[in-house]
C-alpha cells in the first residue's frame, strides 16, 4: 500500500441536533472555533496527511460547506480594490491550490457508514481517509492525526483507526475497540463494536473520527445491514475487515475536542484563544474573573 493518502472523504450530512436550532440553517461542520470553522481544521489535517482531493458527503440543505470552499468573488474584489491584502489572503487560503473537491450527496441520513458508502464513485479501489470534522484534533505545528496515522501504513497494515481512552461509563457512545489487551501505541484490532454498554465492552478504547481504510470497506458497507441506533455503521463494515486484514488502533499525538456537543466546543474554543498570542491573556484573565 503506498504511503500516500490521495483522498480523504468528510462526512458532513448528519443532522447535528446537538446543535439546534442553529443547525436548523448552519451546518454544525460550519460551527466556528474562533474565528475558522470546524471543516477547515478539518481539511487542513487532511491536506497536512498528503491528500489533493476532498471529497464532501453531504445533505441538500449543506450549501454553506460549498460555497466556504468556493471562490468569493465581490469579496475577493472588493478587498483587492481596497488594497486589503492581508484580508484577501486569509479569504483566499481556505483550500491549496493543488486541491481540489468534490461533494456527493448522501440522500437521506442512514448512518456514517452510508455516508461513507456514497463516497465510493470518487474514492474507488484506494486506501482513503475518514474525517469527522466535530472531532477537532489538535496538536499544535506537529504533525496532525490524519499524517500520523496515514505513516503506519505499508504492505502488511490496511488500515489505521484513531483511538483513545474514554470514561467506561460513556462506552455507548463510540465504537469501541479490542486489541486482546495490547497496550502499544498502535495496536493490532481484533474487534470493534459499536456503543457497547459499560458492562459488555470489551474495553474503554474508543475510535474517534480518524480513519485510514481500505478500498475493499466498500464491499463491505454494501452488505452491512443497520445496526446500533438502526444506522449503518461504519464500525461493523470494520469488524468484517478484520477478519483478512490488519487493522491498528492508533493512539494518536494531539488533544480531540469532541464538538460535536456544547461543552466540546466552548473547551476548543477556550483551548484556541489560549494558544493565540493575541488573545491568550486576555481570555486567561477573563477565565479567572469567573471562579
Ligand atoms: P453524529 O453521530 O455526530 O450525528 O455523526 P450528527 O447528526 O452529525 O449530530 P447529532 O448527534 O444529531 O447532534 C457523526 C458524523 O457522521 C456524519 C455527521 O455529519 C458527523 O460528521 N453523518 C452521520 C453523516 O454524514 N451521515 C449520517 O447519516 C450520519
Amino acid at each position: 500500500m503506498s504511503q500516500r493518502l490521495r483522498k480523504v472523504v468528510f462526512p458532513v450530512a448528519g443532522l447535528g441536533t446537538r446543535f439546534l436550532p442553529a443547525t436548523k440553517v448552519v451546518a454544525k461542520e460550519m460551527l466556528p472555533v474562533l474565528d475558522r470553522p470546524l471543516i477547515q481544521y478539518a481539511v487542513d489535517e487532511a491536506v497536512d496527511a498528503g491528500a489533493d482531493t476532498l471529497v464532501f458527503v453531504t445533505n441538500r440543505y449543506k450549501h454553506a460547506i460549498a460555497d466556504y470552499f468556493d471562490k468569493a468573488y465581490e469579496l475577493e474584489s472588493k478587498l483587492a480594490q481596497s488594497g486589503k491584502n492581508d484580508l484577501l489572503a486569509i479569504v483566499q487560503g481556505t483550500l491549496p491550490k493543488h486541491v481540489r473537491c468534490v461533494f456527493v450527496t448522501q440522500p437521506e441520513a442512514l448512518g456514517l457508514g452510508h455516508a461513507v458508502l456514497c463516497a465510493r464513485p470518487v474514492v474507488g479501489d484506494e486506501p482513503f481517509g475518514v474525517v469527522l470534522a466535530d472531532d477537532l484534533i489538535w496538536n499544535g505545528k506537529q504533525p496532525g492525526a490524519l499524517r500520523q496515522m496515514t505513516a503506519l501504513l505499508d504492505g502488511d497494515v490496511a488500515g489505521a483507526v484513531a483511538v483513545e481512552e474514554v470514561p467506561r461509563d460513556q462506552t455507548n457512545k463510540y465504537g469501541i475497540v479490542d486489541t486482546g489487551g495490547d497496550a502499544s501505541r498502535a495496536a493490532r484490532m481484533r474487534h470493534v463494536v459499536e456503543k457497547p454498554k459499560p458492562e459488555v465492552a470489551p474495553s474503554n478504547l474508543a475510535i474517534v473520527g480518524r480513519y485510514v481504510l481500505p478500498g475493499r470497506i466498500f464491499e463491505l458497507l454494501e452488505q452491512t445491514k443497520p445496526g446500533a441506533g438502526g444506522e449503518i455503521q461504519l464500525t461493523d463494515a470494520i469488524e468484517a475487515l478484520l477478519g483478512k486484514n490488519k487493522v491498528l488502533a492508533y493512539r494518536f499525538e494531539g488533544t480531540r475536542f469532541d464538538c460535536g456537543n456544547k461543552l466540546g466546543l466552548v473547551k476548543a474554543t477556550l483551548a484556541m484563544a489560549l494558544e493565540d498570542p493575541a488573545l491568550a491573556e486576555a481570555t486567561r484573565e477573563f477565565m479567572a474573573s469567573l471562579r
